[in-house]
């Protein structure tokens, strides 16, 4: 099989992220982190990457732009690395048609949440305020909606009572950093 070039696009902190490239580093006959893109240009992630000699670009939103247009320009710089896959992770903007047309079936995210529970901004922080004894992560195909795209897999974790809200979060996204590169690795397989 070719090998797949995966985009990254990133908003923030970049654990995920730099676990992906990680996880490409070891795996190079599989898969290549072409590209990091992000809508920050302040982003942590941008740093991460500089390890990794992974090049990143900032898209940086216009004034009157609406979203179709940056998504326009987001697409447009993306195809000069030419992805086969698209990796949201810890994007915090939502892609519209413009995007996903050009990209179908090749977007995936990742959630903090057993999804479809706790969709949207603060996944650990919702499930820990409804007092769960059970959440987790869901890696999923993107579509025009706030996490509502078709589940790929999940982990689940228990809670551990008396647990602060900071600790849950922690353990939460080091089990993803840990997931997101195994559920890329077997979609990228084929087995999924
Ligand atoms: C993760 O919790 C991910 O599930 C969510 O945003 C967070 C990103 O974290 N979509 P990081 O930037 O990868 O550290």
């Amino acid at each position: 099989m070719k090998k797949q070039r995966i985009a990254i696009l990133a908003s923030g902190n970049g654990s995920n992220a730099e676990a992906i490239m990680n996880w490409a580093m070891i795996q190079k006959s599989l898969a290549e982190v072409v590209c990091i893109g992000s809508n920050v240009k302040t982003a942590y992630v941008h740093e991460r990457a500089k390890k990794f000699l992974v090049p990143t670009f900032t898209i940086s939103k216009k004034k009157n732009e609406d979203k179709h247009g940056f998504d326009e320009r987001l697409v447009e710089k993306l195809q000069s690395y030419s992805p086969d896959w698209i990796v949201l992770a810890g994007y915090m903007k939502i892609l519209t048609p413009v995007f996903l047309k050009k990209y179908p079936g090749r977007v995936i995210n990742i959630h903090p949440s057993l999804l479809p529970a706790f969709p949207g901004l603060d996944g650990y922080g919702d499930a820990f305020r409804a007092g769960v004894s059970e959440s987790g992560c869901t890696v999923h195909y993107v579509d025009e909606g706030v996490d509502t795209g078709a589940i790929i897999a999940q982990k689940k974790f228990s809670l551990i009572k008396g647990e602060s809200f900071d600790d849950f979060k922690k353990r939460g996204l080091v089990i993803e950093n840990q997931f997101y590169p195994e559920v890329i690795e077997t979609l990228l397989k084929g087995n999924l």
